[in-house]
């Protein structure tokens, strides 16, 4: 049996950007660099939460909030630590968030054929509402555009 791992929600921050980076290399074939993730968590509408157990951080969840909406940029999960909530975990804190500053929507695009992280969107209330084609280079891709509505807390 797969134990549930222990961790912490918490705000990204400085000393997480090492751990970050290397997890944007396992995880994404065009990576964000140290100083792309310096820029987007000191961005006045960036919020970035990142999930850190003992062993160090394990996943990581990002956005810019503006206006009504939260534009997810990033969620990420260490691959040997997938498929025990993680995720899923970092969505609901974000969603969390989104709601106690009053947002509406939280909106993403996905690569078409990313069916693990479709998955947990779909499971989550978000829905198909567009798509841009051609969107993903590395291998080119089309993506969908996903979103869904903030309930009230
Ligand atoms: C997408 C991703 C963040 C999911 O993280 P995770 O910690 O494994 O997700 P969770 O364990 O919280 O799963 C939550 C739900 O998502 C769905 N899901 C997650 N992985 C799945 C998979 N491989 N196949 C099918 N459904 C999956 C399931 O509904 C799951 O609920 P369940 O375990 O009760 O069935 C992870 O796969 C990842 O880092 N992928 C690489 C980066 C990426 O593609 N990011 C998305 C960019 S748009």
């Amino acid at each position: 049996m797969t134990r549930k791992p222990e961790f912490k929600i918490l705000p990204m921050s400085e000393e997480h950007i090492p751990e970050v980076a290397r997890l944007e290399i396992e995880c994404f074939s065009v990576p964000w660099s140290p100083r792309m993730l310096r820029d987007a968590i000191s961005s006045p509408t960036g919020v970035y939460l990142a999930a850190v157990s003992d062993n160090g951080v394990l996943g990581y969840i990002g956005a810019d909030f503006v206006l009504d909406t939260g534009y997810i940029t990033n969620i990420a999960v260490a691959p040997g630590m997938r498929r025990r909530g993680i995720g899923a975990a970092l969505l609901s804190a974000l969603t969390r968030e989104a709601a106690e500053r009053n947002l509406k929507y939280l909106t993403l695009e996905v690569r078409r054929g990313n069916l693990p992280a479709i998955s947990l969107y779909s499971s989550r209330g978000f829905k198909k509402t567009g798509e841009r084609p051609g969107y993903y280079k590395n291998p080119d891709e089309d993506a969908d555009i996903m979103t869904a509505e903030i309930q009230s807390f």
